[in-house]
């Protein structure tokens, strides 16, 4: 008998939510291998998420859209359960680089479920986004919410990539998959020893947030108040990274207990509360004591005005609820901020 639940591979396991779902796996009995190509994290993640278990995991320098490389880890390693993290995020690129995106991001993804149906390794978990709603008619959006059409090649990559493990888990026998669909995933572990770590100009708002206050920018771009929202700002709903760990476990023990209703199920895993960007500066002023400068710019293209969560089905069903208070998340984001600068 293993001390160990089960296994799980981790691809893109050296990321932003690979690493704190990593250390979630491990704290709830599960083991862990990790694999990831650096090609967005650094090799610091690992011994980060290393201290934070206290020991070493079985780490492999690996690109997932290597085939052969990617057989190896298969025939390595026993685990039951993949959690695929491994791929390209950034949006705006994706706009200029779709090719760049659907490559890497579709290439893996097939290397990946090739290898778990070839194996006969059951269970697939897929990283999805609340970005696959578009812009809603109804809020919050449930997963009956139609999808809309994606406006860019990584929407695109999230939407076909839910598709096709619908469509293996409908052909496969002892092929099962859950899609999780992460509305804005923010904060960082306590320890700050793992956290976002963006390369050159962040996406996303709480990275320019984080910056801003340490002084790396100037100020902060508010992207559009006059949006019919009210306070005129975009509605998000940030989830704490800690809390979307953990519903990855959630979702490993419904799979691996042999708990799903269906052969391939979709969650939602956010708060269920819509945040404004001037609600979040205000509270990240509040929280940290740190001055904040903003200013109001034009939108961005692309934005929804709001987007939320309906989690009841991820309550019911995966006995999962996100618990932690955004400021102590806020709080998380900025001593982790802090730690990779050097700021006392
Ligand atoms: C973005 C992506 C989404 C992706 C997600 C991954 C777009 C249009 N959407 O979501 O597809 O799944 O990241 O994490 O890129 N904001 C500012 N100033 C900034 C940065 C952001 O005001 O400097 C605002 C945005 O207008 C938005 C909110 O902050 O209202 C959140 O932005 P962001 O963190 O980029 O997330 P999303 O746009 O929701």
């Amino acid at each position: 008998m293993s001390q160990y639940k089960d296994t799980v591979l981790v691809s893109g396991g050296a990321g932003y939510i690979g690493t704190h779902t990593a250390v979630a796996l491990v704290e709830a009995g599960y083991d862990v291998v990790v694999i990831d190509n650096f090609s967005n994290s650094e090799p610091s993640a690992v011994e980060g998420l290393e201290k934070i278990i206290g020991r070493k995991v079985a780490f492999e320098e690996v690109d997932t859209c290597d085939l052969e490389a990617l057989r190896g880890v298969f025939e390595r390693h026993e685990f039951s359960t993949v959690i695929h993290f491994a791929a390209y995020k950034a949006v705006g690129e994706s706009m200029t680089e779709p090719l760049k995106y659907y490559q890497n991001n579709l290439v893996s993804y097939m290397n990946i479920l090739q290898l778990m149906k070839e194996f006969k390794r059951p269970n697939v978990l897929f990283s999805s986004s609340a970005t696959v709603y578009g812009d809603a008619e109804v809020l919050p959006v449930t997963e009956e919410t139609p999808r809309q059409p994606a406006t860019s090649p990584y929407g695109n990559t999230k939407q076909i990539a839910e598709d096709i493990l619908r469509d293996c888990c409908r052909a496969y026998e002892g092929f099962f998959g859950i899609a999780l669909r992460y509305f804005n995933p923010i904060g960082a572990h306590p320890s700050a020893l793992i956290g976002e770590l963006p390369r050159g100009v962040p996406n996303n708002l709480i990275p320019f947030v984080t910056q801003t206050a340490a002084g790396v920018r100037e100020c902060l771009s508010v992207f559009g108040n006059d949006y019919d929202t009210p306070d005129g700002t975009c509605l998000r709903d940030y989830i704490d990274v800690l809390d979307l760990a953990k519903a990855h476990v959630a979702a490993v023990d419904r799979m691996v207990d042999h708990k799903m209703k269906e052969k391939y199920e979709i969650f939602n895993v956010g708060t269920g509360t819509p945040v404004s960007v001037l609600e979040l500066i205000t509270r990240f002023m509040k929280a940290t004591g740190v001055d904040l400068p903003y200013k109001i710019v034009g939108r961005r293209a692309g934005d929804v005005p709001a987007v939320w969560a309906d989690t009841a089905l991820a309550n019911k069903e995966l006995g999962w609820k996100a618990e932690r208070d955004l400021d102590d998340t806020l709080r998380a984001s900025w001593n982790w901020e802090k730690r990779v600068r050097g700021i006392k």
